[in-house]
């Protein structure tokens, strides 16, 4: 069996974030979520895996290099345009020769592993085997339907009127039998050739698909809010490390990681919460869900349930939540006269205003 990652994509709802980086390798608790889904497909014995990347792809194959860090074997291959997942298993179709395929989304984010899923493949073999969730609001996902028996008979992409509640986890499982699949279908009306219609022909031509339900936590982290929100639910699973140096006058209160190499003085930290290598926070308020990388300067600012990227800095800002902040860039207060916010955006930049 091989891997196929998809780490190519527009990324345009992480935008402006995506006008300069990868969003796989934005990190969730100062690891990039990328690395998260290279370590559960190492878990899972499969070792060859062939990176789809798109303009990013030099970005990713210097934070991956060939796979060994994670006792992998990275293949990259080159995706001309975000043409569709399906597009993606199209161009793979060499690498993968007569090869199983474990498709992974590089964007998703899975606790708990995907073993027992390939597991249940690897001896039963289905010509596809999908992983399902429960959601709130399917309206967003790829959605299955299932007869009584719990037989997959139908799928939707992003469905008006949803008929489960079952969404595609960012993981499906195939024999070659896809192939054929993805050639015989024609692109959506967005545009893409869709993994769900590859799946949906391989129904009507009568293969077996099955599917199981995920129990774990899962997250596809193509939103800032979701982003946002894998980043609190693994900094909550994280243990207390102070490797940095903490002054006297600081308080650090619960699990709070700071690695060595950062400065905290005069500040109070209240975790879960991290912070990166040569970061320096200076009589500020770190709250929890922050995850703070390397080389940032965070000085008489109070900052909370964010995300902030390596090298950026916060000079006299109360109060920051919720927000991601992208490498370098500088949040500073503004002078007292006029009493005007005073922004230098990127493109598709968003900014909420609290006056
Ligand atoms: P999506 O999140 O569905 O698409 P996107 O990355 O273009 O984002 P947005 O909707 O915000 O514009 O992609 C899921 C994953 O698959 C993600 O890691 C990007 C990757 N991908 C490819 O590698 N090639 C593709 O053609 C597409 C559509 C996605």
């Amino acid at each position: 069996m091989k891997a196929l990652v998809l780490s190519g994509g527009a990324g345009t709802r992480l935008r402006p974030i995506t006008h300069t980086s990868a969003k796989q390798l934005v990190p969730v608790a100062n690891k990039p979520i990328l690395f998260h889904v290279l370590e559960t497909i190492a878990a899972t014995g499969v070792i060859d895996v062939g990176m789809i990347v798109g303009e990013t792809g030099p970005e990713i194959q210097e934070a991956v290099g060939d796979g060994s860090q994670f006792g992998l074997q990275v293949t990259y291959l080159r995706q001309s345009a975000p043409l569709g997942l399906a597009h993606a298993v199209l161009i793979a179709r060499d690498y993968l020769g007569d090869d199983d395929v474990l498709m992974y989304l590089g964007d998703n984010f899975i606790s708990g592993g995907i073993t027992d899923a390939v597991e249940q493949f690897r001896k039963e073999r289905p010509d596809a085997q999908l992983v399902l969730s429960r959601v709130p609001d399917p309206t967003a996902f790829g959605v299955a339907e299932l007869d009584a028996a719990g037989r997959v008979v139908g799928l939707e992409e992003k469905p008006h009127h949803p008929k489960s509640d079952l969404a595609l986890v960012g993981v499906y499982l195939f024999t070659p039998a896809v192939h054929q699949a993805v050639r015989a279908i024609r692109p959506s009306a967005r545009g893409e050739l869709e993994i769900t219609d590859a799946v949906q022909w391989m129904l009507e031509a009568g293969l077996e698909i099955r599917s199981g339900e995920l129990s774990g936590y899962w997250r596809d982290t193509g939103s800032v809010a979701d982003m946002l929100e894998v980043n609190r639910m693994l900094l909550e699973s994280q243990e207390r490390r102070i490797d940095g140096s903490v002054d006297d006058t600081s308080e650090v209160i619960g699990r709070v990681s700071i690695a060595s190499g950062a400065t905290v003085r005069g500040s109070r930290i209240v975790g879960p919460a991290v912070i990166g290598s040569g970061t320096v926070v200076t009589d500020s308020y770190i709250g929890p869900s922050t995850s703070i990388a390397e080389d940032c300067c965070i000085n008489d600012s109070e900052l909370a349930s964010s995300i902030v990227l390596r090298g950026a800095s916060f000079e006299s800002v109360r109060r920051v939540e919720g927000s991601l902040v992208g490498r370098n860039a500088q949040v500073t207060l503004a002078p007292r006269r006029p009493v005007a916010h005073r922004l230098v955006l990127g493109d598709h930049a968003k900014v909420h205003i609290q006056s």
